[in-house]
């Protein structure tokens, strides 16, 4: 059901890789609920062609941009304010990879251009984003900018190796960004911390299966799926969490406020 929550708004897209990433929803639901939006990825992730059915299906424009490259970002802010027709309203963050975590390299013996990679591809790059955007003043003021992540920025989580370190440098420019955007043009940033999910950057991580059914036995709640996290980006890139910044916003079906749940404990012996 739609509600017109995004109505007139004009948005950026990222990380849209196939049906499952959560990006795709997202584009979907902002399609739904009356938002016009350009979509991008890497160049490389474009070579896969999939975006091009997301791209006809919601009547959006696909710019590609390594979010690595201030060069690319530049070009993406501002051709996306040419094809929308204005400044831009809202903008997701859907991007993660690590080479570590790819490779099944264990934490203590990370490699370190392999760790660099991860950083500027899963945490610089938003604040090269932001960065560019403020410098072209591409964003509306009380715009809202949400990143995806996960809790092991707080907690540690073995498997998930370096992107646990760089995925709490991404909070944090979350909060020092959304200081400074804020005081100067009211620009709301915030990140989504969301659980486990069956999407290509969630499956490639090692014992993800299992992992995933265990946050959903201790989540009272079960796992929140790709869907429910895209209808709660709609509601932080609409009007009605205007006040709502510099936060990390858990959804999570209750799983980071649950010490342990009654069927884990079952599973462990518990009558
Ligand atoms: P996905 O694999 O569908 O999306 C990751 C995207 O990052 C892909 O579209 C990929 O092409 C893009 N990307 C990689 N390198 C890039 C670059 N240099 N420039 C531009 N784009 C690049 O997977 P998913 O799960 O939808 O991931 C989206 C976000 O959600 C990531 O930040 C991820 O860490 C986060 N997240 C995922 C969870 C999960 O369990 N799947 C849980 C919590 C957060």
């Amino acid at each position: 059901m739609a509600y017109n929550l995004l109505k007139g708004k004009r948005g950026i897209i990222t990380g849209a890789l196939n049906e499952n990433s959560i990006a795709w929803k997202v584009a979907e639901k902002a399609h739904e609920e009356g938002a016009a939006f350009v979509l991008t990825n890497a160049p490389v992730a474009m070579r896969m062609g999939e975006m091009n059915a997301l791209a006809e299906k919601t009547n959006s424009q696909i710019i590609p941009a390594d979010a690595t490259s201030v060069e690319d970002l530049t070009d993406l802010f501002t051709k996306s304010q040419e094809v929308l027709g204005g400044k831009i309203d809202f903008v997701l963050h859907s991007i993660g990879m690590s080479v570590n975590m790819r490779k099944t390299i264990p934490y203590a013996e990370s490699n370190y251009e392999y760790f660099l990679k991860g950083v500027d591809i899963s945490a610089l790059s938003f604040h090269k984003m932001l960065s560019v955007a403020k410098k072209l003043d591409a964003i509306s003021e009380w715009g809202s900018v949400v990143a995806l992540t996960y809790m092991a920025a707080q907690r540690t989580y073995p498997f998930y190796t370096d992107m646990a370190d760089i995925k709490a440098m991404l909070e944090s420019i979350a909060r020092s960004f959304g200081y400074h955007y804020g005081i100067e043009k009211k620009v709301r940033i915030n990140t989504v911390s969301q659980s486990p999910t069956k999407t290509t950057a969630g499956t490639g991580i090692k014992g993800f299966s299992d992992f995933f059914d265990y946050a959903d036995a201790m989540s009272p709640l079960g796992n929140a799926d790709a869907e429910s996290c895209a209808d709660y980006c709609i509601t932080l890139f609409s009007d009605l969490t205007r006040m709502v910044t510099m936060q990390n916003l858990f959804h999570d079906g209750g799983y980071s406020s649950t010490g342990v749940s009654t069927e884990i404990m079952h599973k462990f012996g518990l009558k």
